[in-house]
């Protein structure tokens, strides 16, 4: 989302206010942030601090703690990679290196062009058929390097809108 920034702060204080008076805000006030943004944009981590009477410091530990919040803005799309047992037993490994040798990224990156980030995950509940991504909402499964090839030029080339 494209905002100026005031007009960022303005929808931080407005998501931190709406939220801050319920029991244990900081995890629901992170997520509305980062569902609305898609990310935390560092002005928030002051707001939130102000609105709930913490330091920064507490704010940016429970951020960089849990995996799900990001602080960079991602990519147009993400790529989410199992990394859990199943996946990695068929050949999940060798994938995922092929996944970050093509892109030139690793986890939690995101390639110069902005248009893909990769993320690692732990299971995707489709361990039956890895090794396993997921792109928006889709899962898909028995990835290879030319399926995933065909995936990135599609993407790339005509900006796919993804649910
Ligand atoms: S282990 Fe990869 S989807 Fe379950």
């Amino acid at each position: 989302m494209d905002e100026t920034q005031a007009g960022v702060l303005n929808t931080i204080e407005d998501l931190v206010g709406s939220i801050k008076h319920k029991p244990g805000a900081l995890l629901p006030i992170l997520h509305s942030i980062q569902d609305h943004f898609g990310y935390i944009p560092d002005p928030a981590i002051g707001v939130i601090a102000s609105h709930l009477r913490c330091t920064e410091a507490d704010v940016h530990g429970v951020i960089s703690f849990y995996h799900y919040f990001r602080s960079q803005k991602p990519g147009r799309y993400v790529i989410e990679v199992c990394r859990a047992e199943a996946c990695q037993a068929q050949g999940g490994r060798e994938f995922e290196q092929y996944v970050r040798d093509k892109l030139n990224i690793g986890f939690d990156q995101t390639t110069p062009s902005q248009d893909i980030s990769l993320k690692a995950v732990y299971c995707l509940g489709n361990c039956a058929t890895g090794p396993s991504i997921r792109v928006g909402d889709d899962i898909k499964g028995r990835m290879n390097p030319a399926k995933f090839d065909r995936l990135v030029d599609e993407l790339t080339t005509f900006k796919l809108e993804l649910k």
